[in-house]
């Protein structure tokens, strides 16, 4: 596939501030590929970053046909970068996009094109410890109709932003509300798809969450609202004993994480057993109180671990480890970005280097992908 670089006109120098926080920050370039059944994907570029041109009828703005994705490339010496697993994000993006009715994309074609950009846009990397430069991609149905039916034409583009890392010096456990009156996704809707409207639907709650001093929603199932699903943005996991991590399994309404889905191999070879199951949440209230439940921690690709330190449920509270880091989700933390930074061997395949540093920055040239 080729890909038609635009050239830049002013390019901003990459500079940003030391506290990067998390998708403040946008890069000079961006990805775009169009869709119509005539052409399939086509006019694939990279343009400068700017605003989207939608007619006010586009198909998103009144269906919401649209997935994205989130994964991060982290910066490498000698002019290079990894990504982590994008090939699970890539397999995701096309699951989404399938229970959304909207059209695949060639997942090799979609990692190059990634990488393209990366590579025009290397200096955008951060280096200081725990960052890296966070990837979205996005399709999103742009057909002018208010007819409820399938877009046929769509728009795919990706966008970068330099990231800080989740937590300063030391992990922090947040606290957790779980929702009773509210769902997230039942089986058989769209909840394991990374569509906006499941997020959507959770930000009023959230907010109220906030509001009570809380940092995140942890959410029930939608039937019986007694079994665990997933914090926010996030998968779930408890610690048993000090050495057993039991999570969730995937229920239809979970979205299947690509950190989830490592910690389950990397457990077992740091001594650890792993099971995922149906876990009841008065279980886990009693799990909590009578010691057996020893950590808490949700994990994903934005803060990779974060330990929870209380759990909220109506009007009580229920602390685990004395709201401090347990010692599982440390050594979980270290042993992922160990891998994801390049600090020890990768030997699960996970990690994907390319050459940034010999990049054309100003190409207006055609470059193969
Ligand atoms: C709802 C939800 N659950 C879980 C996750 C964690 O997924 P991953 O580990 O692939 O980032 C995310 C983030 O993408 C999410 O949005």
């Amino acid at each position: 596939m080729q890909i038609r670089i635009e050239p830049l006109s002013n390019p901003r120098p990459a500079e940003f501030p030391q506290e990067l926080g998390f998708g403040r920050y946008f890069t000079n370039r961006m990805f775009t590929q169009r869709y119509s059944p005539e052409d399939g994907w086509h006019d694939a570029s990279i343009v400068p970053y700017q605003a989207l041109a939608l007619d006010p009828a586009s198909h998103i703005l009144h269906c919401g046909q649209d997935v994205f994705e989130g994964i991060k490339a982290y910066p490498r010496p000698h002019s290079q970068a990894s990504f982590f697993r994008i090939d699970r994000n890539a397999e995701r993006f096309n699951r989404s996009a399938r229970r959304m009715g909207m059209p695949a994309i060639d997942p090799d074609m979609h990692i190059e094109a990634i990488e393209t950009l990366i590579r025009l846009e290397h200096e955008w990397i951060p280096s200081q410890p725990g960052s890296a430069l966070y990837i979205r991609p996005v399709m999103l149905a742009t057909e002018p109709t208010l007819e409820v039916r399938a877009s046929r034409t769509f728009l795919h583009f990706v966008i970068l932003s330099p990231v800080g890392p989740y937590f300063g010096s030391a992990m922090t456990p947040v606290p957790v509300f779980i929702s009773h009156d509210y769902v997230r996704a039942v089986r058989g809707g769209t909840g394991e798809a990374k569509t906006i409207a499941n997020y959507a639907g959770s930000i009023f709650v959230t907010e109220e969450a906030r509001a009570r001093g809380f940092q995140q929603v942890l959410w029930l199932d939608a039937v019986e609202r007694r079994y665990v699903e997933e914090v926010g943005g996030m998968n779930i996991a408890f610690v048993y004993d000090g050495k057993h991590v039991r999570t969730p399994a995937l229920s239809g309404s979970i979205l299947p994480g690509v950190t989830r889905e490592s910690i389950l191999q990397l457990g077992p070879d740091l001594g650890l057993e792993v099971s995922e199951d149906r876990i009841d949440v008065r279980e886990m209230f009693a799990d909590i109180e009578s010691g057996r439940i020893t950590e808490a921690f949700a994990m994903g690709t934005g803060a990779v671990i974060a330990p929870v330190g209380r759990f909220g449920y109506k009007e009580k509270n229920y602390v685990i480890n004395d709201n401090e880091t347990g010692p599982v989700a440390q050594r979980l933390f270290e042993a992922l970005t160990d891998i994801q930074y390049g600090r020890v061997a990768d030997p699960y395949g996970w990690t994907r280097n390319f050459a940034v540093g010999d990049n054309n920055a100003g190409a207006q040239k055609v470059a193969r992908a």
